[in-house]
């Protein structure tokens, strides 16, 4: 009894000294991986610090990989442009376009204004750049995407209205460039320049600063500047949501604060979300003021009783055309008056410059 006693401690002590040399050898194993792990973590880490240049640079290139809008494309003119809805929004930012650059051309004696082109920035499928083509206004229309541009191009090359020596100048163009007369060579300056629903939306703060510099440059002295912004309160966008109680919703414009950098949105199925900013007029007209080289001439909302410009493909189909032209109607009366030009959809602002 003593000698089984004494052998089965015996074995008990082995085996308590396999189980600690297998807990050793799995601890030591343990602290490996993590050696190798954090090892492998610090290195990574270090060769980013090396070289900021290599993470901005692979973003930079899927960003040009993929040009969201360039899915856009296809459907921008049966989803927005050609809907009824678009068509009357598209309407109240052509009178003020004509009324910048086709009226004044008219009446202007400068020949070298007469000659120098009108810039359209952001032109998507070219509906501005034909409108102002078939007026004998030679217009450069630029675009980052070339999936709008290439849309631009044959639309434009298939509409009867525009004169042969008025096609417009297609180029490539992306706004956040540091310098754009390198895309936009060999034309140096330009009698004006605009640009309608929202190609600024895109842009953070900082990047409009840059574009209101490079416009200073870019447009001749007494040359008009229209910009038409998607706005940080829409009233009719507000109240439906708030009527369907949906908060969110109803403010999301507003949460597009400077400090919060945008909201981030998809601007076709299956794209990459991308930021999208909401300015106020107030903002505009400071920075283009800071500048010192524009004067503001003229704000107004754009569809501040029409549907807002996302909606315009169902909206169109359901509301009878004669209150959409009522509507409209009602639009070009308040549109200029404080404080509805800050309560539009889109809101207009036009610089000359000084
Ligand atoms: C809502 S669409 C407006 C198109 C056109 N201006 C119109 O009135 O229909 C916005 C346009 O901005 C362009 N865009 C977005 N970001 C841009 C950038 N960084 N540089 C140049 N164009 C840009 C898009 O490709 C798109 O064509």
């Amino acid at each position: 009894m003593k000698r089984f006693d004494e052998s089965s401690l015996l074995l008990s002590s082995e085996s308590a000294a396999l189980l600690f040399i297998i807990a050793a050898g799995e601890l030591v194993l343990l602290l490996v991986i993590i050696i190798f792990w954090m090892g492998k973590r610090c290195a990574h880490r270090h060769s980013s610090v090396r070289d900021p240049s290599s993470k901005s640079k692979t973003s930079r290139e899927k960003i040009e990989a993929e040009v969201p809008f360039d899915k856009l494309a296809d459907s921008y003119d049966s989803s927005f442009c050609n809907t009824a809805v678009g068509r009357l929004l598209r309407r109240q930012t052509w009178k003020n376009l004509d009324e910048a650059f086709a009226t004044s051309k008219l009446k202007s004696k400068s020949k070298e204004k007469e000659e120098a082109p009108i810039l359209d920035i952001s032109c998507g499928t070219g509906d501005d750049a034909i409108h102002l083509a078939s007026q004998h206004v030679h217009v450069v229309a630029t675009d980052y995407s070339p999936g709008m541009l290439r849309k631009a191009r044959q639309k434009c090359c298939s509409n009867p209205c525009v004169p042969h020596d008025y096609q417009p100048t297609f180029k490539e163009l992306d706004l956040r460039d540091s310098h754009y007369n390198i895309s936009l060579d060999p034309i140096h300056k330009f009698s004006g320049a605009y640009c309608n629903f929202g190609g600024l939306n895109n842009l953070s703060p900082e990047e409009i600063s840059h574009l209101a510099y490079e416009l200073l440059e870019l447009v001749h002295p007494g040359g008009k500047v229209v910009l038409v912004v998607m706005g940080r309160f829409c009233l009719v966008e507000t109240l439906y949501y708030l009527w369907k109680c949906n908060l969110k919703r109803a403010f999301r414009r507003l949460r597009s604060t400077q400090k919060s950098g945008g909201v981030s949105a998809r601007v076709a199925p299956n794209t990459k979300k991308q930021t999208i900013y909401f300015y106020s007029l107030s903002f505009l007209d400071r920075t283009f003021h800071n500048t010192r080289g524009f004067r503001t001439v003229k704000k107004r909302a754009i569809g501040l009783t029409l549907p807002p410009s996302l909606w315009s493909r169902s909206s169109s189909k359901r509301i009878h055309p004669c209150l959409l032209l009522l509507l409209s109607w009602l639009d070009s009366v308040l549109s200029d008056r404080w404080p509805f030009l800050h309560f539009g959809d889109h809101f207009l602002i036009e610089f000359e410059r000084l």
